[in-house]
């Protein structure tokens, strides 16, 4: 069976731009019912006919013709033969479209085409009616909305751009009267349907609403809840872990201390930028084991970190142990989503968050490509990364140089990492792990 998205909303929403993106990465067709309209409106204005005319518009249906033909360009719409998809992009056509959409017979000539097209293929179908009229059966329903001005701001700087004299007052005033039409008309009105999700675009970036619609279909076709959009969940700063478990921390860090100075040669730099309070993520290259309890010597806040649930099962003193330095299980094959709220819980509490994004080990020290998890789990708490690199020099098991270098701190918002679309998150691990082998490397190059 194929997958029916609709995709419905009013002009200027950023419909067709978002459908087609999210069409792309999904492979799903993208029809754009709106350029039927579009073409119909078309053959009566250049035909002398009044699209406002119930009567003539009815008459012209007769000799119309309208085929889609899907491109890698995507949809070009061919009215009696001739592709006329640029033609049909002009605001006397938006007037005249929304005028022959109200008619009937109109609707009633374009529903076949647009429903044997959904028949045949996975499609995101952009249109007005696409929910509640032409595919009631859809299994998944958005309706994509804007706040009137910042969909003529939209429109207003496209036109600019494309070198067009126009005045913002005069498209916002054009959409209004679309709005009007298209939501007052007595048949298939604009309207959400009750069982379509809404994703109000006013205030979020393009690449952001393509993620929210393209999780939402994942989510929804795959019942998958790794592709629900990642929301954010801001940390408190300034909560502190309970005085007992702070002085059994401190504790440990004194003793673990102890056994690094004498069993390593240890260095720290940039110790400045540790952060005095908690709720950080120390980002960090991963060497060995005991790199979570190297990094946790130095500052004084209580750290945690993700371990693999098998660690846990071991035996009861080392359970102990990694317990006592913060680590919280962590169980393969479930996904991010879990490691997710278990990091998140540990910010809210307070505790500073040791991530080593590359994943897993790299004993020779050079970085490794670096996972995206620590980017949504920051990008998410909006809480700052401190960059890490640890640095080991020889081979020598006894008195081993071991440089451990903090970086400056990366603030999300500083960056622009507002929101959790992927565009922002690839940002943000980039930058972190451009710091963190700018620390290991750095270091390296000092030798
Ligand atoms: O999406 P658009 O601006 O290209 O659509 C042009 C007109 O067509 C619009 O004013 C409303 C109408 N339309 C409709 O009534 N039903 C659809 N499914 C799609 C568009």
């Amino acid at each position: 069976m194929s997958i029916n998205v609709a995709l419905d909303g009013p002009s200027g929403a950023g419909k067709s731009t978002i459908a087609k993106a999210a069409a792309q990465k999904l492979k799903y067709l993208y029809v754009d019912t709106g350029a039927m309209y579009r073409a119909v409106a078309l053959y009566v204005l250049s035909n002398g006919k009044n699209p406002d005319d119930e009567n003539e518009v009815e008459l012209a249906l007769d000799n119309i013709n309208i085929n889609l033909i899907h491109t890698d360009e995507g949809q070009r719409i061919i009215l009696n033969g001739e592709d006329v998809s640029d033609k049909i992009r002009t605001p006397e056509i938006s007037m005249a479209a929304s005028k022959v959409s109200a008619i009937p017979k109109t609707r009633e000539f374009l529903l076949s085409l647009q429903k044997n097209i959904a028949k045949e293929n996975n499609v995101i179908m952009d249109g007005r009616d696409i929910g509640t009229v032409v595919l009631p059966q859809a299994q998944v329903k958005i309706f994509l909305t804007a706040s009137s001005e910042e969909r003529a701001r939209r429109r207003y700087e496209e036109l600019i751009a494309k070198g067009e004299k126009v005045e913002y007052e005069d498209i916002l005033r054009d959409i209004n009267e679309r709005d009007y039409n298209d939501t007052h008309r007595e048949i298939a009105p604009l309207k959400k349907a009750d069982d379509a999700i809404e994703i109000d675009s006013t205030s979020i970036s393009l690449e952001a609403a393509i993620d929210k619609i393209v999780w939402t279909i994942k989510n929804v076709v795959t019942k998958d809840t790794r592709y629900e959009t990642p929301q954010l969940r801001p940390v408190i700063k300034g909560k502190k872990t309970p005085l007992w478990k702070r002085i059994a921390h401190e504790f440990l860090r004194l003793v673990a201390k102890a056994i690094y100075y004498t069993y390593l040669d240890l260095h720290f730099e940039g110790v400045e930028n540790v952060p005095k309070d908690g709720s950080n993520i120390f980002a960090s290259n991963h060497r060995s084991y005991t790199d979570p309890i190297l990094i946790s010597l130095k500052p004084k806040v209580m750290f945690s970190f993700m371990a693999k649930e098998e660690l846990f099962k071991k035996n009861i003193f080392f359970t102990l142990i990694i317990k006592m330095f913060g680590a919280f299980p962590v169980s393969r094959g479930k996904g991010g989503a879990e490691a997710i709220d278990k990091s998140i819980e540990r910010l809210n509490k307070g505790y500073n968050l040791v991530i080593f994004p590359e994943g897993t080990r790299s004993k020779d020290g050079k970085v490794l490509k670096g996972k995206t998890g620590v980017a949504l789990v920051a990008a998410m708490a909006q809480v700052p990364v401190i960059p890490v690199g640890i640095v080991f020099e020889g081979k020598i098991k006894f008195r081993r140089k071991v440089t451990v270098r903090f970086g400056e701190p990366i603030i999300p918002k500083e960056i622009g990492v507002d929101d959790c679309s992927s565009k922002k998150l690839r940002m943000l691990k980039n930058k972190i792990m451009a710091s963190i082998t700018e620390l290991v490397e750095g270091n390296v190059n000092k030798l």
